[in-house]
């Protein structure tokens, strides 16, 4: 057993774990309270994904989220966590553009941010070329192939990828590349089992799956959605662990009648005058208050 629950987790910890054949634990996280209950229950990675477009901003897909936002979330997280390793997601646009562009980005996840290590999506030529750069710059990367969100207008929507020869192909390449890139594991999103197992079995660093079956070194699910703290479409993969709407709405309706029927603030969560003094002082202050009337009529 490689999981103390004590040691901090870094990259060649992650490492260790995938040889002896155990599990890396991974989930989303874009606040302090979040991130510091999922620290303390030991999880091994918190991403704070740019899925914090979707699963807390309220847009649509993940391509409005700027370097700003991640910079902002993350830092919540990194004072939050004890243990864990903290990944920051690179938004769409903020590697996209020069080499030098794409490092700078990258060091504020580290410099700024308080990160371990950053993801990015797609294994292209330019971003294998990126990949190696950033680990020259000593910035540690997560790949992430397969279903790629940043990609959602090229791809047509959030499908399942790689369920066909040659696109199975070209992720398990781009997986194997990434490695090859200098990357210290790589997310499988949305992508057949059988590949998943395929691609686990070839990397010598861990594959963290989404949507990817259980043969991957790792999983990740957007902690919104395991915790049923999400509204709207739920993709297959998820399994809900709780029903965060279902309490959250029960506590609010409650708290909605309590007010209207004056049941709350009740005695418990009131404060008072000091007994001896409340009588006293409130005919004090009558007193004050019709003087003051009366000198201004
Ligand atoms: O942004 C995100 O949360 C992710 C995970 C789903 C892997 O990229």
């Amino acid at each position: 057993m490689v999981i103390t629950g004590k040691e901090r987790v870094s990259i060649p910890y992650l490492f260790r774990v995938k040889e002896q054949g155990e599990k890396i634990t991974v989930l989303t996280a874009y606040d302090f309270p979040t991130a510091r209950i999922l620290d303390d229950c030991g999880i091994d990675i918190i991403l704070v994904g740019d899925s914090v477009g979707m699963a807390v901003l309220g847009y649509e897909t993940t391509l409005p989220v700027t370097m700003e936002v991640m910079i902002h979330h993350t830092q919540a997280v990194v004072r939050a966590r004890r243990r864990a390793l903290v990944v920051g997601d690179m938004p769409f646009l903020s590697f996209h553009l020069s080499l030098a562009d794409s490092i700078f980005n990258a060091g504020r996840f580290i410099k700024e941010a308080g990160a371990d290590a950053v993801k990015l999506e797609g294994a292209s030529p330019r971003r294998l070329e990126l990949v190696e750069a950033l680990v020259e710059a000593e910035i540690p990367v997560m790949g992430h192939v397969g279903l790629t969100p940043q990609s959602i207008r090229k791809m047509g929507g959030f499908k399942v990828q790689g369920t066909e020869g040659e696109k199975a192909e070209e992720i398990y390449r781009g997986a194997l590349a990434l490695e090859k890139a200098g990357a210290f594991a790589v997310v499988l999103e949305s992508v057949p089992e059988e590949l998943a197992a395929e691609i686990t079995k070839s990397l010598k660093i861990p594959t963290i799956g989404i949507g990817a079956g259980p043969y991957c070194d790792g999983q990740v699910l957007v902690v919104n959605d395991m915790l049923g703290y999400s509204t709207g479409y739920m993709p297959k993969f998820v399994k809900k662990y709780a029903d965060l709407v279902e309490i959250i709405s029960k506590a609010v309706n409650d708290y909605i009648t309590d007010v209207r029927q004056g049941r709350f603030p009740d005695d418990e969560h009131s404060y008072h005058l000091k007994k001896e003094i409340a009588g006293y002082w409130i005919e004090k202050l009558k007193e004050k208050l019709s003087r003051t009337d009366d000198q201004s009529q």
